[in-house]
């Protein structure tokens, strides 16, 4: 574990981390590592031997379940980069990555020994009243990433879910605005899967059967298409909420770039002329980074857009590994309203920690970080494969390690299927948003290179050539 900015005490803890079995345990499992990852070397078909293991894995994950799984993804625990070994025996390029938790990539060595120390400590789940002082350090060094160019967001709370950060952000929003029980959003929201959080999103078949907890109104976001009319439906339509419920306003809550809602990305003009007028009513902004968190120019989304005065509340999670809710000093609870049995395993903290040193060593950061730049030649090859396939790809959409596409006519059925081939020749990508839907990426930011892009855009122009055939 990284123990840098702690004092060193001499605890029998510290003699048992520095035993040199645990080194030597340590070198052997590296060995191992480099040795069996190195022949996950790029794309592979399915093994027939496998397959009817494969399939009544599949059957039984469904019987247990009660549903079928989205895809039929079963790991096998193997991988190397953003290549991941499934239990059928096939290689995959994970372009998606559990939407967005490998930033480093499958198996990566950093995070496998950092999981080793974490789970050499005294306790798996670390919480309220267990906190070992990894939890100390995420904590001190999310606010030290949210605060580096002037948001004012001093606390932290650690949690196991981005909706579980989410609902701890309404709450601390709720109970700093007691009596205000409505919420502003975006058209397209998506904020997780609680009762407080599926009233929030913009989904009604995510509702469906479930009691409405909370009144939200919903602005619609920019239009890329019609930047300036778009901003001003979206300015004139928060006016008229404002007047028709004035005072009633527990918070505003936004995605800076929509997630799950299309890869719709916000500007810093248009959140500003949005945010603005919010201030004035002394409404509290929250943004939502738990998909967009480490993808851009900076760590925070809201960083890279310029919004650092409007940050009051921000929630990570997804590749930060354990999830979070940021919040600045005056919106610091006066009552018990915030705790949590588990706020994340010894695991997830240990490796939350090295994701977040590599995400800032590998140099993914900065207006020429790799992000942009790789994010860019991303973008360029969507935009040859749009010339090519005009009729089945239009785009690109996103920014920096978020990138996604309209497949044929923007229906759910064209998109699911060029999935669906996408799978089978071994890149994985997911579907967003509606109407249209798309099919969104998300790269491991600090492992992806140039190359795995290329061959994502060889994949998916083969996937096309395929769905062009299927077509005709
Ligand atoms: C923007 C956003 N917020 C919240 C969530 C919910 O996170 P979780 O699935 O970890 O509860 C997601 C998940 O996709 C998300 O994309």
């Amino acid at each position: 574990m990284a123990a840098s900015n702690l004092p060193s005490l001499n605890l029998i803890a510290d003699a048992f981390k520095n035993d040199p079995r645990i080194a030597e345990a340590r070198r052997l499992v590296s060995e191992a590592i480099a040795d069996h990852s190195s022949n996950v070397k790029g794309v592979r078909k399915a093994n027939p031997v496998y397959q009817a293991d494969y399939e009544a894995m599949l059957e039984r994950l469904t019987a247990v379940r009660g549903v079928p799984p989205i895809w039929p993804y079963l790991a096998s625990g193997m991988g190397s980069g953003p290549f991941v070994e499934l239990a059928d025996g096939s290689v995959k390029l994970d372009f998606i990555c559990g939407i967005g938790v490998h930033g480093c990539g499958h198996l990566d060595e950093t995070m496998v020994q950092a999981g080793i120390d974490a789970a050499l400590e005294d306790t798996v789940m670390q919480g309220n009243l267990q906190q070992n002082p990894a939890s100390l350090q995420m904590g001190e060094r999310l606010v030290e990433l949210a605060c580096q160019s002037g948001a004012k967001l001093e606390h932290c709370l650690l949690s196991t879910s981005g909706a579980m950060a989410n609902e701890n952000a309404l709450k601390i929003a709720f109970h700093n605005k007691t009596p205000a029980d409505r919420i502003i959003a975006f058209d397209n929201a998506f904020a997780g899967r609680t009762l407080a959080t599926a009233a929030l999103t913009d989904k009604a078949s995510y509702r469906s059967g479930l009691p409405v907890t909370i009144n939200v109104d919903y602005l619609p976001f920019r239009d890329p298409h019609q930047p300036e009319r778009s901003q001003r439906w979206a300015v004139d339509e928060l006016h008229r909420l404002l007047n028709r419920f004035p005072g009633k306003h527990a918070a505003f809550w936004a995605e800076p770039i929509a997630g799950e809602g299309g890869y719709y990305e916000g500007t810093h003009d248009f959140f500003r002329a949005i945010c603005e007028p919010l201030r004035q009513n002394n409404i509290p902004i929250i943004f939502d980074e738990v998909q967009s968190f480490s993808r851009t120019s900076q760590p925070f989304t809201f960083q890279h857009l310029g919004l650092d005065d409007f940050a009051d509340i921000v929630t990570v999670g997804k590749i930060t590994q354990v999830c979070a809710t940021l919040y600045g000093k005056s919106f610091n609870p006066t009552g018990p309203i915030l705790s949590q049995t588990f706020t994340g395993s010894s695991a997830s903290i240990a490796t939350g920690l090295v994701m977040l040193e590599q995400l800032e060593s590998t140099g993914c950061f900065g207006p020429d970080g790799a992000n942009l730049i790789r994010g860019q030649h991303f973008q360029r090859g969507l935009q040859q494969l749009a010339q090519k396939h005009p009729k089945l790809l239009s785009g690109p959409f996103g920014t920096g390690m978020m990138v996604a596409f309209t497949p044929g006519d923007g229906s759910f059925e064209q998109a699911k299927e060029l999935m669906g081939i996408m799978y089978e020749v071994g890149l994985l990508g997911f579907v967003c948003g509606a109407n249209p839907t798309r099919i969104r990426f998300l790269p491991p930011p600090v492992i992806t290179t140039i190359e795995h892009i290329d061959l994502a855009l060889q994949l998916l122009d083969q996937s096309l050539e395929i769905l062009e055939k299927k077509m005709a």
